[in-house]
């Protein structure tokens, strides 16, 4: 990975973090996406201490904001003409009431895909000038909990926090095999995966209940170190680059659920998500 820039979302915790490590132990120009400069600053630190790589930059962004995700992906354009690997990590499971973004969607929704969809169509340029950019987004077996209903996708009807993070994580696969369509003939390949139930700070910003489950859940969950494993694999293993539009498990590609595969609604979503963060003319 020697030099290349590689970009990780929620690279402060858990999944992220491990993501991160590896990436600048290997060499990579690494680019950290963070919210919180207490929680991420000590963990550049931490990964420059423990890799012997001065080359960790740190750039924060809240993704349940539009306008910053505009902000922080102008300074990274600004500074990096080539962006050779994107891994779209950060992501979380909400409270069990319906909160709403001031961009107006549902903050599930919003944080976990259209972070992703904006912050990749926004790098499409850079990632279009490397000679073989991966973009790699981590979603999970959850997205097989829910059905796709494009009338439906800010679930004013039905919410909960499950059903919310079930459908963002399952858009997270239809936005990867819209992507991967879009990139066909290019340089760049898609993937997503799902990294197992892993042991992490994950549901700390959710109901009680999901806290106290996760907690006592945790000795049984793979170490972050086994959960990034598949995150890793997608963005530097040499044999990966050949795989574009999958859903991965255990570095494996594996067949997602009925809806996850259906690509009218891959293509609907991709509509629905230009309209709702104002990019027509700015994506792949
Ligand atoms: N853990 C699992 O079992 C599991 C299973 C399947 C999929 N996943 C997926 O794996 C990914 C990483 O999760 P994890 O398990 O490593 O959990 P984690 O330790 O909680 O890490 C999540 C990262 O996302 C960041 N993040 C959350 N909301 C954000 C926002 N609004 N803006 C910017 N950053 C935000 C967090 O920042 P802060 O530290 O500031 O909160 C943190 O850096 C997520 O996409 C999750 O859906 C996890």
């Amino acid at each position: 990975m020697n030099n290349q820039v590689c970009i990780v979302t929620g690279a402060n915790s858990g999944i992220g973090k491990v993501t991160a490590m590896e990436l600048a132990k290997q060499g990579a120009h690494l680019v950290m996406i963070c919210r919180s400069p207490e929680k991420s600053e000590p963990v550049r630190q931490e990964i420059i201490e423990k890799t012997g790589n001065q080359q960790v930059e740190l750039y924060y962004c809240d993704f349940g904001h539009q306008n910053q995700i505009r902000k922080v992906a102008d300074t990274i354009k600004s500074k990096f003409k080539t962006i050779d690997v994107l891994v779209n990590n950060a992501g979380f499971i909400a409270k069990n009431y319906r909160e709403i973004t001031q961009d107006g969607y549902e903050k599930t929704f919003a944080v976990n895909h259209l972070g992703y969809f904006m912050l990749t169509n926004l790098l499409r340029n850079e990632l279009k000038a490397s000679p073989q950019a991966r973009i790699v987004s981590v979603s999970s077996e959850a997205h097989r909990f829910t059905k796709f209903d494009i009338n439906n996708l800010q679930l004013e009807k039905g919410y909960s926090a499950i059903k919310a993070y079930a459908l963002s994580k399952l858009c997270n696969v239809l936005f990867t095999k819209e992507l991967a369509k879009r990139l066909q003939g290019t340089s760049i390949v898609a993937n997503c995966l799902h990294p197992g139930g892993v042991g992490t700070n994950f549901a700390g910003d959710s109901t009680p209940l999901f806290q106290f489950i996760f907690k006592l859940g945790k000795p049984f969950l793979l170490s972050p170190e086994k959960g990034a494993a598949t995150s890793i694999y997608l963005a530097s293993a040499t044999e990966a680059g050949r795989f574009n539009g999958e859903y991965f498990d255990k570095k494996k590609p594996r067949t997602p659920a009925k809806d996850a595969l259906n690509a009218d609604y891959a293509a609907q979503l991709w509509m629905a998500s230009t309209s709702m963060t104002g990019m027509d003319g700015e994506t792949f």
